[in-house]
């Protein structure tokens, strides 16, 4: 059933707001790492969508890899102790590393993340993340690129779900409280 029309309260940011963004990410990106030979991690499955449309809108020529995450715990919210459940294929030892991220939460994963790779030696090890949410964060993490800073709302939509759902909608909208029983 197709109820994405009441599920959503609001466009928060549209299709053309994260064309922009990610055009200006990637040009600070190409120049940054320039004569460089950058390898992208997308966090999956979030950041699929930014993953995607960031490569096709940088001018470099990059190599793109994957990690899928799981963070576990009592509750539905990120505990900060996370395990892999796809590693990189990549031996990053001496790469230049950018991490890509849809959300930044709690922070918690991220700062797991950063960690672990950064203990394979990295020669440079760097977060680019659509969006941020300030006021949720329970760590302090080092954002190279960041998209937008966003209220604490529950966001869904070009990446981010509820429950599985939502991640293929083209922008970044709030989910109507009914939903999620708010
Ligand atoms: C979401 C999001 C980030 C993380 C942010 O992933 O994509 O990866 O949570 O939360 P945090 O800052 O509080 O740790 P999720 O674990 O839901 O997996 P998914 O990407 O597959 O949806
Ligand atoms: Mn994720
Ligand atoms: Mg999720």
């Amino acid at each position: 059933e197709n109820d994405m029309g009441t599920d959503l309260e609001k466009v928060l940011i549209s299709k053309q707001e994260i064309d922009a963004k990610l055009a200006e990410l990637a040009a600070q990106i190409d120049k940054d790492y320039e004569g460089k030979d950058l390898l992208i991690v997308g966090v999956l499955k979030g950041a699929v969508m930014v993953m995607a449309d960031l490569a096709r809108t940088l001018s470099s020529q990059v190599t793109m890899d994957w990690m899928a995450v799981s963070s576990y715990g009592a509750g539905t919210k990120s505990s900060g102790v996370v395990r892999i459940l796809k590693d990189l294929d990549t031996d990053i030892a001496g790469r230049d590393v950018l991490i890509v991220e849809d959300i930044i939460d709690s922070g918690l994963t991220l700062s797991w993340l950063i960690s672990n790779l950064g203990s394979r030696r990295p020669a440079s090890l760097e977060v680019c993340t659509l969006l941020r949410k300030p006021d949720a964060a329970k760590v302090e993490i080092d954002v190279k690129y960041v998209g937008f800073d966003i209220p604490n709302e529950f966001v869904v939509g070009y990446g981010l779900d509820f429950a599985e759902k939502y991640r293929n909608l083209p922008f970044i909208g709030t989910l109507a409280p009914h939903v999620y029983g708010g």
